[in-house]
């Protein structure tokens, strides 16, 4: 199992609040999609990608509250943890299956993959 986990780098390199971006691209080329991994205030990492479920806006550059971030373009709320829009609000993004062990951020690699698959079908 460990070998399915990619590291991605120390914990250190997302400040409480805030989130990076990683650019994914399949083993043959395939398009990019781009992760987000926030850090929340309390402490806990969640990934995402990086795309709103209203509109496509760059979760990475929304405010995160809680387990939720706020998107920077109409601010609908999404679920950290679900990817779900929340209050009256429909959608769902894929999420990254993300463990942390000894100061490190793992994704699950096959998530990564299949993270791609609802683009394509779009
Ligand atoms: S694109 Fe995120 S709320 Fe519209």
């Amino acid at each position: 199992m460990i070998g399915d986990w990619i590291d991605i780098g120390p914990t250190t390199q997302i400040s409480p609040g805030h989130a990076r971006t990683l650019p994914v691209q399949g083993e043959d080329g395939t398009p990019r999609e781009e992760i987000a991994i926030f850090h929340t205030w309390e402490g806990q990492f969640y990934a995402l990608v990086n795309k709103c479920p209203h509109k496509h806006g760059p979760l990475s550059q929304g405010i995160v509250h809680g387990t939720l971030v706020t998107c920077p373009l109409h601010s609908w709320n999404i679920s950290l943890k679900t990817g779900e829009a929340q209050g009256d609000d429909k959608g769902c993004v894929p999420t990254i299956p993300l463990r942390v062990d000894a100061g490190r951020i793992y994704l699950l690699r096959e998530a990564l993959v299949s993270a791609r698959a609802p683009e394509k079908a779009a």
